[in-house]
C-alpha cells in the first residue's frame, strides 16, 4: 500500500510537471513569433506604405528588372530616408513588387541593417515575402528554404552595387 501510494505521488508529479511545462510552451509560442513574422507585423502596424520613396523620385511604381518584378514600389524609413547615403543602423528598405498589371502584389523584399549582424555584408538582414506576408521559399529543386536571413543569393546579387553597403538605389549620388 504504501509502495503504491509512493508510485502514485510520483506519476502525479510528473503529471503535473508536464502540465506546466506545456503550459508555458504554449505560453511562449503564443508571445514569440518568428523574428520574420515579427518585422512584417511591424512593418505593417507602422504603415511602411507611407514610408518615404526614394529621395528624388515620385512615389509612383516604376519598371523593375529580374529578379524583382515587373513594377516596383520602395519604401525608406525614416533612418534610411534622412541619411540615404550612409543608410546607417537601424535602416529598412522596403521594396513592393508587383505583377505586369501595376497592382498585383507578387512578393515584398526587405533589407534591416542591424549593426553586427553579418559584418560581412554590410550588416543587411535579409527578407522576401509572399503577399499574404508569409515567408517565401526558394523552389523544391532547391531545397525549399525559407528566403529570410543571411541569404546567399541576395547578398551574392546586391555584392555588385557601388560603394560596397549592398544597395543599389544610391548608386548615382
Ligand atoms: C540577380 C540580382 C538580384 C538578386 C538575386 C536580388 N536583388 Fe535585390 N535588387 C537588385 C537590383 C538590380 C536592385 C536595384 C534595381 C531596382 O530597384 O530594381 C535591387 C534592389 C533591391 C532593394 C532596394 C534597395 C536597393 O538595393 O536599391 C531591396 C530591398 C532588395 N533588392 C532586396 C532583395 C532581397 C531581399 C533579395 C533576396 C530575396 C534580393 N534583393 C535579391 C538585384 C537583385
Amino acid at each position: 500500500m504504501r509502495r503504491f501510494g509512493w508510485m502514485f505521488g510520483c506519476a502525479a508529479a510528473v503529471a503535473v510537471t508536464i502540465l506546466i511545462s506545456s503550459g508555458a510552451n504554449a505560453q511562449r509560442s503564443k508571445k514569440k513569433l518568428p523574428y520574420e513574422a515579427r518585422l512584417w507585423k511591424y512593418l505593417n502596424e507602422s504603415k511602411y506604405r507611407n514610408w518615404a520613396p526614394v529621395p528624388g523620385e515620385s512615389d509612383d511604381a516604376y519598371e523593375g528588372e529580374s529578379p524583382h518584378g515587373a513594377y516596383l514600389k520602395m519604401y525608406l524609413n525614416r533612418k534610411a530616408a534622412g541619411n540615404p547615403n550612409e543608410l546607417p543602423d537601424g535602416s529598412i528598405l522596403v521594396k513592393e513588387n508587383y505583377g505586369k498589371d501595376k497592382t498585383t502584389l507578387m512578393a515584398v523584399t526587405v533589407m534591416f541593417r542591424s549593426e553586427g549582424y553579418n559584418e560581412a555584408a554590410g550588416d543587411w538582414y535579409w527578407v522576401k515575402y509572399n503577399a499574404d506576408g508569409t515567408v517565401a521559399k526558394t523552389g523544391e529543386d532547391a531545397g525549399s528554404k525559407r528566403i529570410a536571413g543571411k541569404f546567399g543569393k541576395c547578398i551574392e546579387c546586391h555584392t555588385d552595387a557601388k560603394g560596397n553597403d549592398f544597395v543599389f538605389f544610391n548608386d548615382e549620388d
